[in-house]
């Protein structure tokens, strides 16, 4: 089996980088893929850059290119759920676009991509309740040490939580808690927003290929988000997704 694993910020997968042995470096679409093995598995990992078609263009590069047979997307979001904290862990069981609405056209509903017919693209079930005991077993045994205690002070983070959920994606960073309200009062079981996630569950739907998306709660998509979303992607997230995914990797 091949694994695309793909973050959308150099930073958010750069321990991942570190520890894969590369064999091979391809530059497609002025992004470099690693072709080796990550963890003992046969992988391909890359940075997409930010947002929906950065993300699809990446993904669709590992599908048709290299073949992946699963995807892994890896990073963090901002909270929508007021019960998240940062460092918490949400696993995305449904996927949405929050940014896509044709409601104005005749049988298409909001969020609803026109012509495929999907607003909410569900992620397997399997999958998912694997990643989310991967997560649980990274955060109980190996966090702690893994994470420095200073960014473990700094974000106040005792014992993250893992939730399975709804992961919400669109073409906007959010720094605005009246936006996340209306987020969550239109999208059920709404976990956190990131710019990504929704892309690449679309991509994966319609080559029929699994996917999981993993992601760090790294602010609250509130007013001090553009705060605390650099301190966290520099300090912290890289520990986090390469700590996940290596567990995650060892049990599939
Ligand atoms: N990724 C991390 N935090 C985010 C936010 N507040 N909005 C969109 N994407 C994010």
């Amino acid at each position: 089996m091949l694994i695309g694993i793909i973050g959308a910020m150099e930073q958010e997968i750069k321990l991942l980088t570190k520890s894969m042995e590369i064999t091979e470096t391809k530059t497609i679409g002025m992004r470099d893929y690693y072709t080796g093995k990550l963890f003992g598995k046969d992988a391909v990992l890359v940075f997409s850059k930010c947002g929906k078609v950065a993300a699809a263009s990446a993904v669709t590069c590992l599908i048709e290119v290299f073949k992946v047979d699963l995807v892994i997307f890896t990073g963090v979001a901002g909270g929508a759920d007021r019960a998240l904290n940062i460092g918490d862990i949400v696993i995305a069981d449904r996927l949405v676009q929050h940014d896509m609405d044709a409601s104005m056209l005749p049988g298409c509903k909001k969020f609803e991509i026109p012509l495929l017919g999907v607003d909410i693209f569900k992620a397997d079930s399997r999958l998912t309740a694997l990643g989310a005991k991967s997560a649980m077993h990274y955060v109980s045994h190996y966090m702690a040490e893994d994470v420095s205690q200073e960014a473990l002070t700094e974000f106040r983070i005792t014992t993250p939580k893992v939730v399975v959920g709804t992961v919400a994606s669109g073409d906007q960073f959010i720094a605005d808690s009246s936006k996340v309200r209306s987020l969550t009062e239109e999208i059920p079981d709404l976990k956190c927003i990131e710019m990504e996630g929704a892309a690449v569950a679309q991509v994966c739907y319609e080559h029929g290929i699994d996917y999981i998306v993993f992601r760090v709660i790294s602010d609250k998509a509130d007013e001090h988000a553009s705060i605390n979303f650099p301190l966290f992607i520099e300090k912290t997230a890289s520990h986090f997704t390469r700590g996940i995914v290596r567990q995650f990797i060892s049990e599939i």
